[in-house]
């Protein structure tokens, strides 16, 4: 599986302010909004596209656009709906489906509650997104389910990483490509990404 960790000095800067602790909702917000935009750009680097013909007001102009592939966004929820908005600005086409996880405060495991995908989610292009991937349970569960389904290209995008959620979504999917901004150092006792930026859900929803 390829990991693109994205180095770019816009993506750094906002990931400098979502992570302070005096950052408040509004303002993280926007920034998961903004850096997942920032992300959308480079996963969708590989997109394939056509050569079209298109009548200027004083020529004819050979251009590309998107050929066709289907594709899809599906955020695990809560925090992964945070990132919607600003790659649907950019992929209006896009369905969009929904996967609801929490983890469990105790075995850190990830349980479901909600699930709902485009009737032709098998034959899209789908982004998975997520701001957090820490023990890597709700990213593998996630795309579990979308591979029940018979989905077979899957990208997932995560805001921030470690090195054990990396290594868990690598050895459990290795065939899905992952784009991070961040990976950092490990996680701590009780699977929070040190450093990381606390909860993220919590950061977006303004819940603590
Ligand atoms: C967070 C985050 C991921 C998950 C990552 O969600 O948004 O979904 O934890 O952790 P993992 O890699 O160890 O599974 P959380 O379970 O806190 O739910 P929330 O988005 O509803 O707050
Ligand atoms: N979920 C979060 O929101 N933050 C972490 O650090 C780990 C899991």
């Amino acid at each position: 599986m390829a990991v693109h960790i994205l180095d770019h000095p816009l993506i750094h800067h906002k990931l400098a302010i979502l992570r302070s602790k005096d950052t408040g909702v509004k303002e993280f917000r926007e920034l998961v909004g903004e850096i997942a935009g920032l992300m959308c750009f480079e996963a969708t680097r590989n997109l394939p596209t056509v050569e079209v013909e298109i009548e200027t007001p004083v020529a004819t102009a050979k251009c590309r656009m998107l050929s066709g592939k289907k594709l899809a966004i599906v955020p695990v929820l809560r925090a992964g709906l945070g990132m919607v908005d600003k790659m649907v600005d950019l992929i209006p086409s896009a369905k969009i489906g929904h996967i609801g996880l929490y983890r469990d405060p105790d075995t850190h495991q990830p349980v479901e509650y909600y699930c709902k995908l485009p009737e032709d989610i098998e034959s899209r292009q789908v982004y998975v997104v997520d701001p957090m991937l820490a023990t890597g349970g709700s990213a593998i569960a996630a795309i579990d389910f979308l591979k029940q389904r018979g989905c077979k290209n899957i990208i997932m995008m995560n805001i921030i990483g470690c090195p054990e959620g990396v290594k868990a979504v690598q050895d459990a999917h290795p065939d899905v490509e992952l784009y991070l901004a961040a990976v950092d150092e490990r996680l701590n006792d009780h699977a929070y990404i040190i450093p990381g930026l606390g909860d993220a859900g919590d950061r977006i929803f303004g819940t603590k």
